[in-house]
């Protein structure tokens, strides 16, 4: 630790006091709460009629599942940092098998590169993942896109992005239809035989596997890297879309709440916003989500350290670059703090380890109070008195990992609901975005499969049909 610069506690800072801010900063009332739901509910209300709004409320053009869905379908989802590529036999009754599930990492370069390169790296994941599975591709010809960023859906089909999110800058996608994108490399990476029956949102996706073993799901949420909700609007309520004058009943919207103001921030996050890769959006994923809790959590961190409050007043190297503590970290570490022992930070003291995992604790607590809210807000706008059961299917590491993440959100719950508060359950759904999105496609390529010939796939692609 040396040739650092040592900062000095200013006279009259004191840790304690510095905390008791930082926790105030992050905090949010009861009453702030009760107005964060009544602003999203006149949000929702714009994105809906197509006024100017920070929800998007993008229709999906996918009803609610019976659940008794069948059909064979190869799913991608792409969702963040990791490309899935499932192969699903959806048998009805809720139940399904999975003859293939894999993950591949997408290479950052990739992130910020050209379409066409993310899109062929795409169709070469899909393509060896078949391939390593001995997937038979007479059956699997139906894929379903979970694509998981903002979509102006056209159909179930198809739907230009309408931005990119979660630290994507890929050039050349923005204002196009994702879905010719896929085709376009499928076919030339030689399975053109392969049709998009549906391109869904993450969080559509989770809802209609959610809905497929539990009729009284109605909404899909997604808590990982990003965060969003989906759920069941009636069609009378969605204004301004011509598209949707045949349709009757119910629909999946996409709220992107990732984008809702809840006008709560703090300097913190306008540190963070500020440097980010896309200011003044995205304002609630970046106070919930798992991409910036780790780096609003090491803001605060820094700012402890500049006032000499933390690790003797030496900044640590790993501290100084930006994201460099996770979310995952956070995670994993909340009592024992073992990620400074990563860090190569042996000899921290037991007092500054407190410290941070406090910080750890005031940072996480308003990310899980406001999805918490977010929730609400939704759930309340289905259904004002929450007089019905509702559940809610749930996906994403923050909410399946994150010590503690669960209780905060259903005490939030309690405290807008009462006892009512029970009616609302939270359903982990995994895979939900694979599953899910065969689900839709199963919905949307009922009247399709039948009419349409076989595509069969060239000899040399997957397994023949008379292998199996
Ligand atoms: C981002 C995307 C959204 C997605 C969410 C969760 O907010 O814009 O579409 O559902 O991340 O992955």
């Amino acid at each position: 630790m040396k040739n650092k610069v040592k900062y000095r506690s200013a006279p009259g800072v004191d840790v304690e006091v510095f905390l008791a801010d930082a926790a105030e900063e992050f905090k949010i009332s009861h009453v702030g709460i009760i107005e964060i739901i009544q602003n999203f509910h006149r949000e929702m209300e714009r994105g809906l009629g197509r006024e100017e709004s920070t929800l998007k409320m993008l229709p999906s053009f996918a009803g609610r599942p019976s659940g008794k869905e069948t059909g064979d379908f190869l799913a991608i989802d792409l969702g963040g940092t990791n490309l899935r590529v499932l192969c699903i036999s959806l048998e009805g009754n809720g139940r399904y098998s999975l003859k293939a599930a894999e993950r591949f990492v997408i290479p950052p370069a990739l992130m910020g590169g050209q379409g066409a390169a993310l899109f062929d790296y795409i169709a070469d994941c899909l393509k060896a993942s078949v391939e390593r599975n001995k997937i038979n591709a007479c059956i699997f010809q139906e894929l379903a896109f979970t694509f998981s960023f903002p979509v102006e859906q056209l159909s179930i089909s198809s739907g230009k992005l309408i931005q990119w999110t979660k630290g994507f800058t890929v050039a050349g996608v923005e204002g196009n239809d994702v879905v010719q994108l896929i085709a376009e490399a499928l076919k030339r990476k030689g399975l053109e035989f392969i049709h998009v029956a549906a391109l869904t949102n993450d969080t559509a996706s989770t809802l209609a596997a959610g809905c497929y073993g539990d009729p009284a799901c109605d909404m899909g949420v997604i808590l990982g890297t990003g965060t969003n909700a989906c759920y069941l609007e009636r069609i009378a309520r969605i204004r301004e879309r011509p598209e949707l004058t045949d349709w009757r009943g119910e629909m999946i919207v996409n709220t992107e709440w990732g984008n809702f103001d809840a006008g709560c921030d703090n300097r913190f996050d306008r540190m963070l916003d500020g440097a980010s890769l896309n200011p003044k959006k995205q304002h609630f994923e970046k106070m919930v989500s798992g991409m910036y809790l780790g780096e609003l959590a090491r803001l605060v961190i820094v700012e402890m350290v500049e006032k000499g409050l933390l690790f003797e007043g030496i900044n640590p190297a790993v501290f100084s670059v930006a994201y460099s503590l996770t979310t995952e970290q956070m995670a994993k570490t909340k009592e024992a703090m073992a990620f400074l022992n990563d860090f190569s930070m042996h000899d921290v003291s037991a007092a500054d380890r407190r410290c941070v995992s406090e910080v750890f604790r005031i940072v996480s607590e308003r990310s899980a109070r406001l999805a918490s809210a977010g929730i609400a807000a939704v759930v309340s706008w289905m259904d004002a008195d929450i007089e019905l059961l509702h559940t809610i299917a749930i996906d994403g590491s923050l909410f399946q990992k994150y010590p503690g993440y669960q209780a905060c959100m259903r005490t939030l719950l309690s405290e807008l609901y009462g006892e009512r508060a029970n009616r609302i359950s939270f359903v982990p759904v995994s895979d939900g975005s694979g599953i899910g999105a065969a689900v839709v496609a199963a919905v949307a390529d009922a009247s399709h499969t039948s009419s349409s010939p076989l595509r069969v796939a060239p000899d040399k692609v997957f397994y023949r049909c008379d292998t199996e």
